[in-house]
């Protein structure tokens, strides 16, 4: 590749900084407090608050379930945290929001017998989600929706309702026929071997995973997951978590709202630009959770999210960047990367975030840093460095300096393992320093 990995090898890259690996996905928030409440598979440790020595007022634009929002409540300093997708300033709101001692106590009253009184209520309306039946096993589906209308009629505030609307939605996957995986959801009547999927008997798999007792399986999730969040509400007397605001809506939109100088640091992680779709693999929650109530619903929400997926506004205005340019170039044009439009999606994704960008060193403090935490991709053997076209996107933006800090490897997809061989090494998850 011309200009830019020479560039970068030699001037941004900083040593690699394996001891941040475990900060840079779910696992690192996964066990602890508050954060547990939601699995969030793209999220990052708060631990990176401290690591990464951030300031008193930090702004995360794809803040997700607000892992760093959360952190910052814990550590005494304020936060904004902006996300399009309406799940997760959600699960970041009810996270962010104490409940006062009336509400928790009601809380915890719900666990009084709640099995019990599922069968006196008329299941919730089912979601308009094509693939409903699909994702649920019929006594479960129904067990679902009952206790969706027991909280309903249960609870006695919003923040009260919200708090076990999370627990509920917190369990879908477990008690599911579905989990995520990859770019959308699988189905757990299949297994996957080696060679491929194989189905799994049917009657035998449904009792190996819920055991005879469907219903009993529902209820004992949903008890232990508020159990856990209950038990982790001490830890919401400690903080100030009335320094803390979500927004919902296109970080690209709303950063341009934000005061000028308003933060001290920045630190985000964006989707990749690896065209996994979160509206695709989040379809279940969004659907029962009654954020989205029509496909059309769904299909905006694609639209006004980051270029990273085949779903965005793949057509809408991109910026001229002669680097990316030239790594499109080198794409196969006949190419199954190519038909599919990746090309427009790597456009759309580095004008995205050129914009993001500068709109961050816009709401900084003078001196203040943005830490972009971003994984490469790889199309028809031709290794996208987003890591490294950010370094440089930020310096456009402003920034006096950038460095590339390498964290950990990512895997190669058996079928890229031929074409990039040679070249791993670049496959990687990096935290981008731009100050
Ligand atoms: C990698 S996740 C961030 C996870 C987060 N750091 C956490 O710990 O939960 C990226 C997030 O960006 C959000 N997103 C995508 N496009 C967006 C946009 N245009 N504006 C704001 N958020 C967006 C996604 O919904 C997703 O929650």
């Amino acid at each position: 590749m011309t200009g830019l990995l020479e560039c970068v090898a030699g001037e941004m890259v900083a040593p690699a900084r394996p001891d941040l690996a475990g900060l840079v996905h779910w696992a690192g928030a996964a066990a602890q407090p508050i954060h547990r409440w939601f699995r969030y598979r793209e999220g990052f440790s708060p631990a990176l608050i401290t690591s990464l020595g951030l300031g008193r007022r930090i702004l995360d634009p794809f803040c997700g379930s607000g892992s760093i929002m959360v952190g910052a409540a814990q550590q005494g300093r304020a936060s904004v945290g902006i996300d399009v997708n309406p799940l997760a300033a959600f699960v970041s709101r009810v996270k962010l929001s104490p409940l006062g001692d009336a509400d928790v106590a009601a809380a915890a009253a719900f666990l009084g017998g709640f099995e019990a009184a599922a069968s006196g209520v008329e299941p919730w309306p089912e979601p308009g989600l094509r693939s409903a039946s699909k994702v649920f096993e019929p006594r479960i589906f129904d067990a679902v929706l009952r206790m969706r209308a027991l909280i309903e009629q249960r609870a006695t505030s919003a923040a009260q309702r919200d708090f076990l609307l999370l627990a509920w939605l917190s369990i879908l996957q477990e008690v599911g026929s579905y989990f995520k995986e990859g770019n959308g959801i699988k189905y757990r009547n299949r297994k996957r071997r080696k060679d491929g999927y194989v189905a799994r008997p049917d009657g035998q798999w449904q009792l190996e995973r819920f055991g005879a007792d469907q219903e009993g399986f529902v209820f004992a999730a949903l008890r232990a997951k508020l159990t856990e969040m209950l038990s982790d509400v001490p830890a919401w007397q400690r903080g100030t978590w009335s320094g803390q605001r979500v927004i919902e809506g296109d970080a690209l939109e709303e950063t341009g709202r934000l005061c000028t100088g308003s933060f001290d640091s920045v630190l985000f992680s964006p989707p990749y630009a690896n065209r996994f779709d979160y509206f695709e693999s989040q379809k279940v929650e969004l659907w029962f959770g009654g954020f989205v109530d029509s496909y059309e619903a769904l299909g905006g929400l694609r639209k006004r999210s980051l270029r990273s997926h085949l779903g965005a506004a793949l057509d809408s205005a991109v910026v001229d960047l002669p680097d990316v340019e030239a790594l499109i170039a080198r794409i196969d044009p006949a190419s199954y990367a190519v038909r599919m439009r990746v090309p427009a999606l790597i456009r759309g994704y580095f004008s995205d975030m050129a914009t993001i960008l500068r709109r961050c060193r816009h709401v900084l403090v003078p001196g203040g840093q943005c830490c972009v935490v971003v994984g490469n991709s790889a199309y028809g053997g031709v290794i996208i460095p987003t890591d490294q076209i950010i370094a440089r996107l930020g310096l456009d933006a402003g920034f006096g300096e950038a460095a590339v800090v390498p964290v950990r490897h990512l895997t190669v997809a058996p079928q890229q393992r031929n074409e990039l061989a040679g070249r791993e090494g670049l496959m990687r998850e990096s935290i981008v320093v731009l100050s």
